[in-house]
């Protein structure tokens, strides 16, 4: 029988993906010490049992620990198979050496999970130069696309959408969806000149359509908040922006606000812009995997 069991932040969509699949979660209770280091204790049996770890790994680096000591600890305790629902991924942005000296952290991510799971199952993963997840990942690892759930919520918002992606690289997925709604899209051109400074140029849009707003993720906010100005100036400003991962930094959803715009995410992060739930498509894509 397997189970699913929820690190810190993950609680909900754990106990959402137990209800689809269905089966048993429990929590990995992490305790920290005063001096900051961790320790992990799972008080459910998981000998001959799949263990789904569900992980919410936006800002990784002080998750990721306890997240491999769990593994650890299932793997001693005799699970049959250990994979991990991360429908975050993080570290794919470094997905090449943009200056010379970089390290491709994607790839050195990649093989930490691969060394210890069986499996990986992830959400609209940023996979530009990476031509899929399993160049990178030893093990099976899935990328669930979101562009269903994120259609069919859309559809119930907004009559006669356009789609719209604020950079060349958004312009698939932005199809994509559009297909889904029978509606128009395009990309807008985006030019990244630092971790908080970025430009949109002006915007030649389709005539049709109410102007929605669609990227993967939010951190800055000042992609969407560019693009939101560029369509402002084109006379067809948006009031929707839709992402998958919402890890917004402070005041990133002030700014957004302030610039009209109304952000809904899916639930692959726990956050109050949740409006679009990915459990069934994540039980569907773990019946794949045939768990025992
Ligand atoms: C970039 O390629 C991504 O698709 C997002 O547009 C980007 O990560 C958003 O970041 P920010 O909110 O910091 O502008």
């Amino acid at each position: 029988m397997k189970i699913v069991l929820a690190l810190a932040g993950a609680a909900a969509l754990a106990q959402r993906l137990a209800a689809e699949l269905p089966c048993a979660c429990a929590p990995v209770h992490v305790h920290r010490f005063p001096d900051g280091e961790q320790l992990v204790r799972i008080d459910e049996p998981v000998a001959g049992r799949s263990v789904v770890l569900v992980a919410a790994l936006d800002r990784p680096d002080d998750k990721l620990l306890p997240l491999l000591f769990a593994i650890d600890l299932v793997r001693e305790q005799g699970a049959a198979r250990v994979g991990l629902v991360a429908p975050y991924l993080p570290y794919m942005r470094q997905d090449q050496r943009f200056h010379p000296g970089e390290a491709l952290t994607s790839r050195s991510f990649a093989a930490l999970l691969s060394q210890r799971l069986d499996f990986l199952v992830t959400v609209e993963p940023h996979l530009h130069r990476w031509p899929s997840l399993q160049a990178l990942y030893a093990i099976p690892a899935h990328a669930v696309d979101a562009d269903g759930p994120i259609a069919q919520w859309i559809a119930r918002q907004v009559p006669d959408p356009l789609i719209i992606g604020p950079d060349a690289e958004s312009l698939a997925w932005v199809s994509r969806i559009a297909a889904r709604l029978d509606a128009p899209s395009c990309a807008l051109v985006k030019t990244r000149l630092g971790d908080r400074e970025v430009t949109i140029a002006p915007a030649d849009l389709p005539a049709r359509g109410t102007p929605v707003l669609v990227d993967d993720i939010i951190s800055t906010g000042r992609t969407l908040v560019a693009a939101a100005q560029a369509l402002r100036a084109a006379g067809r400003p948006a009031g929707l922006c839709v992402c998958v991962h919402a890890l917004p930094e402070d005041g990133a959803t002030q700014a957004l606000a302030g610039a009209g715009l109304r952000l809904a995410s899916c639930d692959s992060i726990d956050h109050p812009s949740n409006a679009i739930a990915l459990a069934a498509t994540l039980a569907n894509d773990l019946r794949q995997l045939a768990l025992t």
